[in-house]
């Protein structure tokens, strides 16, 4: 996600803000750029699409003795990576630097008729309409500020400048962190404090709702309905790589944790559960498009081909005359299959630069056939190639493993196929309940997240010793055995593989004996008495079973359970899954092996 530095001080601001970003770096980004304005107001705004060194390279360029200024590093969320889309984003004499996502930014834009647009982001939105209440600097600018905000929907955390203005920064938040360095005789910004580590130990965490007016020696806080708030100072943490971790220590648990959070921004402004429907612009396909396909082809490697897998599951079952293939884009791409009419391809891809998943994409074009992206990275390669897409909005995932993104892309799928099927005139009795616990699944992860961590990492320890495993589930528990039984393989080396619980007799079962564990999904419901008997055979064969369920009347002789409780049925194998992920990891932390980055492997496989 974005990063954010402000500067108000003695010191110089320019100096401050680029080594502020590069702090901020491991938050991943695409662009970055800086505004300081001199004593007199004067701004000098430079931007840069991709990393850091090209700003320096303009910076050099540009040396300023200015002591107040914003920098941001830019995820895109909206509008490609480019100069133009980079921040500060200006309007008239106020620059703004914004991280979030606003979800009403195209009615307020259309209100802002007198002011012309340069960008596609949300952010410039927000820049003009905060102009619009300043009116260059008929108001002050914390009340112009404060309207604005009063009439954005989404998150933020933003800086805001003003050339009228040089003694003074706007800072506000709702959603996203922001954090004040107070210093001698100056006052840092940043989205996490460890841009501030090394000017000052002093620390005062905003709150959402809250908004700043800083001096280079004064905070002043007040909430958005004008009630004072005392400032808290806090002592900051020191350990720099603690910080960026966000206190967790690996960015595998991190990304593991923020999946509440992280599938809340993937569903933002695209499920209306009131209704039972959801709604996706970005596939850019028209209701008698969506009518008119009867084949989906779902293409991804690893992670992303495991969640087509289990997506594919649930397409099926609401899209009656509608065949789903998922493929290995690595093997999809040298077969000579033929698509037939009326198809359409998911193109699943979370860094959006996988070789063999853009080789397949290049080759399904040439058919002829609608391409839709499901991709994480903004104006990746993928995303830029397929005919239209859906960003699962998960903000940079850094650990090696993909956990976030998979939860993200089975559910940015799942609602495509609704989209379908909604087109195709669907009851809503058969695709509501769908709907409703798409939107209720953020919640029902934070519920997992907050009880299974500690029973998982006490699991872990005891099966750390095993260096093979057996990933066993039936129907959509079958496609997330096979992204469990990866998770372990790659983050804890242990050869761990998946079957479909019902193949287990037909030679997998030779398998069991001391050297493996067996881990079970059993999810209440379908399939679930079968399952039951298979897990059966196994204990006979004196198996060492593992099972995770959601069924409360599960009582076989298994040497360990994990019991999920809640009300999600459809999407529980989701929420098993967050066990797997968690498994692997205390395995991987058991064992003292390198959690985000494991030997042999890269986060994105650009090569073949
Ligand atoms: C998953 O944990 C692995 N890192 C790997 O299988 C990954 O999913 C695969 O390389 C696909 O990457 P992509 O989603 O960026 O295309």
């Amino acid at each position: 996600m974005c990063g954010i530095v402000g500067y108000i001080g003695d010191k110089n601001a320019q100096n401050f803000l680029i080594s502020g970003l590069k702090r901020l770096e491991y938050r991943g980004y695409d662009s970055a750029g800086i505004v300081t304005l001199d004593d007199s107001g004067k701004a000098t705004l430079l931007r840069a699409k991709g990393k850091i060194a090209n700003l320096e390279e303009k910076l050099a360029k540009a040396k300023r003795e200015d002591h107040i200024g914003i920098g941001h590093t830019r995820w895109a969320t909206h509008g490609e990576p480019s100069e133009t889309n980079a921040h500060p984003h200006q309007a008239g004499p106020i620059y703004v630097v914004h991280n979030g996502i606003i979800e009403n930014y195209k009615e307020l834009k259309a209100e802002l008729t007198d002011f012309e647009f340069k960008s596609e982001t949300d952010s410039e939105v927000l820049a003009a309409l905060i102009n619009s209440f300043y009116q260059d600097g008929k108001y002050p600018l914390a009340n112009a500020v404060v309207q604005a905000l009063k009439l954005v929907k989404g998150t933020y955390g933003i800086a805001v400048v003003s050339e009228l203005a040089p003694e003074e920064m706007v800072v506000a938040r709702s959603g996203s962190p922001l954090v004040i360095g107070v210093g001698h005789d100056e006052t840092l910004v940043a989205s996490d404090a460890s841009a501030l580590l090394g000017h000052t130990k002093r620390a005062i965490y905003l709150n959402d709702g809250e908004v700043a007016v800083i001096g280079k020696n004064s905070v002043e806080i007040k909430t958005l309905n004008a009630e004072p708030v005392s400032a808290k100072v806090e002592e900051i943490e020191t350990n720099l790589a603690a910080i960026q971790k966000g206190g967790y220590d690996h960015f595998l648990l991190k990304e593991i944790m923020e999946q509440p959070e992280s599938l809340k921004e993937t569903l933002r402004g695209r499920v209306n559960a009131e209704e039972g429907t959801v709604h996706l612009g970005g596939p850019g396909l028209s209701e008698a498009e969506l009518r008119k396909i009867r084949h989906l082809v779902i293409v991804g490697c690893g992670t992303a081909y495991h969640a087509g897998l289990l997506a594919s599951y649930y397409i099926e079952r609401f899209t009656p005359e509608v065949t789903v293939e998922v493929v290995i884009a690595s093997e999809y791409r040298y077969r000579s299959a033929y698509i037939p009419e009326d198809s359409v391809a998911l193109i699943v891809s979370q860094s959006g630069e996988t070789a063999d998943t853009l080789a397949c994409l290049r080759e399904i074009k040439k058919q002829g056939v609608r391409t839709v992206g499901i991709v994480n990275a903004i104006g990746s390669t993928i995303a830029r190639e397929v005919d239209g897409g859906t960003y699962v909005h998960v903000g940079p995932e850094i650990s090696v493993a993909s956990t976030k993104a998979f939860t993200s892309q089975v559910i940015a799928m799942v609602m495509f196929g609704l989209t379908i099927a909604q087109a195709k005139g669907v009851k809503s009795a058969v695709l509501g309940p769908y709907v409703k616990e798409i939107a209720a699944l953020p919640e029902a992860i934070r519920m997992v997240l907050d009880v299974v961590p500690k029973e998982v990492q006490k699991i872990a320890k005891k099966y750390a010793k095993y260096e093979h495993a057996i990933y066993l589930g039936r129907d959509t528990a079958y496609p997330t055995a096979m992204e469990g039984a990866l998770k372990l393989k790659e983050v804890s080396y242990v050869d761990a593989n998946a079957y479909a619980f019902g193949e287990l007799k037909h030679g997998p079962l030779a398998l069991v004996d001391d050297r493996f564990f067996e881990m079970v999904l059993l999810p209440a419901g379908v399939l679930y008495d079968k399952a039951v008997s298979n897990i059966q055979e196994v204990l006979a064969r004196g198996g060492h079973v593992v099972v995770v369920t959601n069924a409360d009347g599960f009582d076989l002789p298994v040497e360990s359970v994990i019991r999920l409780g809640g009300e999600i049925e459809i999407f529980a194998p989701l929420l098993m899954n967050l066990v797997s992920q968690l498994f692997a990891y205390y395995v991987t932390v058991a064992k003292g092996l390198n959690v985000d980055q494991p030997r042999n492997l890269a986060k994105s496989v650009t090569v073949e």
